[in-house]
């Protein structure tokens, strides 16, 4: 962070007094103004849902809203999905750089060899209804993880045990997410396979059965790597800053992710994904979409897996995944898939559409991630599922930085009170 003695005056009280306040330049993107001192003044600022309110700073991940533009690291998204795997990507994420071959490969085998979960977490699923949703378990299990990790629970001193918590999440999300499909579909549980790769792991876990071999297709598990990818993490949105806000309090990192995970299953956030094929399967027919639209626009309903906070242009990770889709859709010969044509039916409607021209709102990585997942054989109630066990590597990254900053402070944002003025009690026997 850039301080070059740049500063704002602000002038309050009807101009007799005034307050210079820092500008702060970071690498990329939009200057900040430091406010921690604005609360001198007497006042607050007041910003919900933080519209124009930076909560930290980062050198995680940067997104530009208006260019399209999504870095991990400072690498573009484009590439890494092209020429990079999942948990090379993990390992940039949280190390903050590319790793070589040799840390790369280390850093494979012990994801690798934490797969397994503790055999008495498996039996919390026996708890849950069989007709569960699969995120309502994952919030349920993954918090139940810091049951069974106390003996390195120093997470404010120790880099190491930071680390340690962090290989836990990424290596077992995965097995608890395929878990989660395999009880509510009375399958029995598939114990992890070291000789497969961490998205091919996945597909075996959540696709084999013990009566036959099953080897997963390469097409199909690189784009669920590719998937992982580009979900892997985006700056301050509302599951990590939710994490980040958990983890100020000294809150331990595995239930720090299961509020993540909480956050993420929302509708508005993660769960869009899941909302996009609900949404096509209400629509039906590319002839009933302009009613549909019409529901839009008088606000009925919106256009899920379209619009967002921060992209004011298209999502660059829309544009991978409607390729991602053609790939995978062709490798299984549903090219003619009628989601996937109505699908982009819908996106160049809307997208020749005065409304959301004007709202600058283009499709996100949830528009066409739904699709994919589909394809992929992955029913929609997972679909949230992955997005969270793809985020966790971006959740615990922002974690760990929050952790590491000696100076980072629990958040604790203040209000403008409209409430009531002081009053007194009045018994009960005489109120009216
Ligand atoms: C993710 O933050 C992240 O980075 C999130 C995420 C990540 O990787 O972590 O990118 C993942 O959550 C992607 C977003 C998935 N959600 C959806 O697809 C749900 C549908 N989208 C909307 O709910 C909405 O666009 C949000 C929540 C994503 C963003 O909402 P904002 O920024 O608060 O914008 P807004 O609600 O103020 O909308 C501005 C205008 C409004 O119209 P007017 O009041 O000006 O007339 O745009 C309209 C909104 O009604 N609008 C939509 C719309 N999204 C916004 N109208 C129809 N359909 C939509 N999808």
């Amino acid at each position: 962070m850039d301080e070059k003695n740049r500063t704002v005056n602000l002038s309050y009280n009807e101009g007799q007094n005034t307050i210079d306040l820092p500008v702060l330049e970071g690498t990329l993107g939009p200057d900040v103004v430091d406010i921690r001192n604005l609360a001198k003044t007497g006042m607050f600022t007041f910003d919900p849902g933080y519209l124009a309110t930076a909560s930290c700073e980062s050198k995680i991940t940067f997104i530009d809203g208006d260019l399209g533009l999504l870095y991990y690291r400072g690498y573009p998204i484009e590439e890494l999905a092209e020429d990079a795997d999942y948990l090379e990507t993990c390992y940039l994420l949280i190390y903050g750089e590319l790793p070589t071959r040799e840390q790369k490969d280390e850093f494979v085998r012990i994801v690798t060899h934490h797969t397994m979960i503790h055999e008495q977490l498996a039996a919390f699923f026996k708890g849950f209804r069989r007709d569960s949703h699969p995120m309502a378990m994952m919030v349920g299990v993954t918090g139940a993880m810091s049951a069974f990790y106390q003996d390195s629970m120093d997470y404010s001193s120790k880099a190491n045990d930071r680390m340690v918590a962090a290989y836990r999440l990424i290596s077992k999300l995965p097995t608890i997410a395929a878990m989660c499909y395999r009880y509510t579909n009375g399958l029995p549980f598939m114990y992890p396979r070291n000789d497969l790769s961490y998205s091919a792991n996945f597909m075996h876990m959540m696709f084999s059965t013990p009566c036959e071999t099953y080897e997963p297709n390469p097409v199909l598990v690189k784009a669920l790597d590719r998937i992982l990818i580009l979900h892997a993490d985006h700056e301050q949105n509302a599951s990590t800053s939710t994490v980040r806000l958990a983890g100020s309090s000294g809150a331990n990192p595995f239930a720090c992710v299961a509020a993540g995970i909480a956050c993420l299953w929302g509708p508005a956030h993660g769960g869009a994904n899941e909302a996009v094929l609900k949404m096509l399967d209400e629509i039906g027919d590319v002839a009933h979409v302009p009613a549909f639209m019409d529901g839009v626009k008088n606000k009925t309903h919106k256009l899920m897996g379209f619009g967002h906070r921060v992209y004011k242009n298209m999502d660059p990770r829309a544009s991978i995944m409607r390729r991602t889709c053609y790939e995978v859709l062709g490798e299984l010969g549903l090219q003619d898939d009628p989601k996937f044509k109505l699908a982009m039916a819908l996106e160049k409607i809307a997208l020749e559409d005065p409304y959301f021209i004007e709202r600058k709102l283009y499709p996100n990585v949830d528009f066409y991630s739904g699709i994919v997942l589909s394809a992929l054989g992955i029913p929609v109630s997972m679909f949230t599922a992955i997005f969270a066990m793809a985020r966790t590597v971006g959740w615990i990254s922002h974690w760990n930085e929050m952790i590491s900053d000696p100076n980072q402070k629990i958040g604790r944002p203040r209000q403008l009170y409209t409430g009531a003025q002081r009053r007194d009690y009045v018994p009960i026997d005489v109120r009216k």
